[in-house]
């Protein structure tokens, strides 16, 4: 059988570049604190394999797990959570290749798995601190595991927030097509029903009244996120269009924490990326 491998197109690269960015600012404030004695983390939540490919180049690119690890000052844990065995194979040659990191490989569902272990094990009453990276292809992180996280008041999130997979399975013209399934998983991501009012509207016509799609671009999605993440994390950033080739909406970048220093560095960081596009 061919080896499976993950192709990845110029906007995850970028993605990635702004995510080391961070990391690298986040580790060089952490390693002089000195009260901060148990460590502090990066968890990757959507792992992958750690070296994907690029899509239009036969080039291996360094994946989060490896932008993580490379970074000039390491964190002191790592805690790469993925759901699919063939990628944790992978992933377990990370921990051959960085022997003298401590790195934890954990198989399953991210969202299980954050809010059962990650959030009983970094502790802010502990001096722990980290980073969790939420990377998803779609609609699966659900809320309750952001709200698990903001709770801790010890770890903050950098987030992919998945605006071309929303277009697609939610933002339709004809509400009346919209699955359960489809309605059910928006629902678990926003935690509620509420983005419905937001996204569909009510318009009376001579038949009684018409439900019709709001027009959204991708930052407005991303400011309604913005606002809903701003009822359980203290600090969150403005979110960061990422688009394809065609101009379209791919996702928004996200950082939530408790910390405005921490805010400040991700906005400085998205705006010299989007003076750079501009
Ligand atoms: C966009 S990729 C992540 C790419 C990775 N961050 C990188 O930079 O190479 C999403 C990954 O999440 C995994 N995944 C999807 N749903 C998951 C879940 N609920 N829990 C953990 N991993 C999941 C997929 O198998 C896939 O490897």
């Amino acid at each position: 059988m061919p080896e499976k491998i993950d192709k990845i197109g110029k906007w995850s690269e970028e993605k990635l570049s702004l995510l080391g960015k961070y990391l690298h600012s986040y580790t060089n404030i952490m390693k002089g604190q000195s009260w901060c004695k148990n460590g502090y983390y990066y968890i990757d939540a959507f792992a992958g394999t750690g070296k994907p490919k690029s899509k239009d180049e036969e080039r291996y690119i360094d994946g989060s797990p490896l932008v993580a690890l490379k970074i000039k000052h390491p964190f002191m844990s790592y805690i790469f959570i993925e759901q699919e065995g063939w990628r944790i194979g992978k992933l377990g040659k990370l921990k051959e290749a960085f022997k003298n990191i401590n790195i934890e490989i954990k198989e399953g569902d991210c969202n299980k798995i954050i809010s059962n272990d990650i959030v009983t094990k970094v502790k802010y009453e502990n001096f722990n601190r980290g980073i969790i990276f939420l990377d998803p292809f779609g609609m699966d992180i659900e809320w309750s595991t952001i709200k698990n996280i903001a709770n801790t008041r010890a770890l903050e999130i950098f987030m992919n927030f998945p605006v071309m997979a929303i277009n697609r399975s939610i933002l339709i013209n004809n509400p009346d097509k919209l699955t359960k399934d489809k309605v059910e998983r928006m629902n678990k991501l926003w935690g509620s029903p509420n983005w419905m009012s937001d996204i569909y509207k009510e318009t009376p016509d001579l038949f009684g009244l018409r439900i019709e799609k709001v027009s959204q671009t991708g930052k407005s999605l991303g400011d309604m996120f913005r606002n809903r993440l701003k009822e359980v994390f203290p600090e969150v950033t403005f979110p960061l269009v990422m688009k394809n080739s065609n101009n379209a909406p791919l996702y928004c970048l996200l950082f939530a924490g408790h910390n405005a220093t921490g805010k400040k560095i991700v906005e400085d960081i998205f705006k010299g990326f989007e003076s750079l596009k501009s």
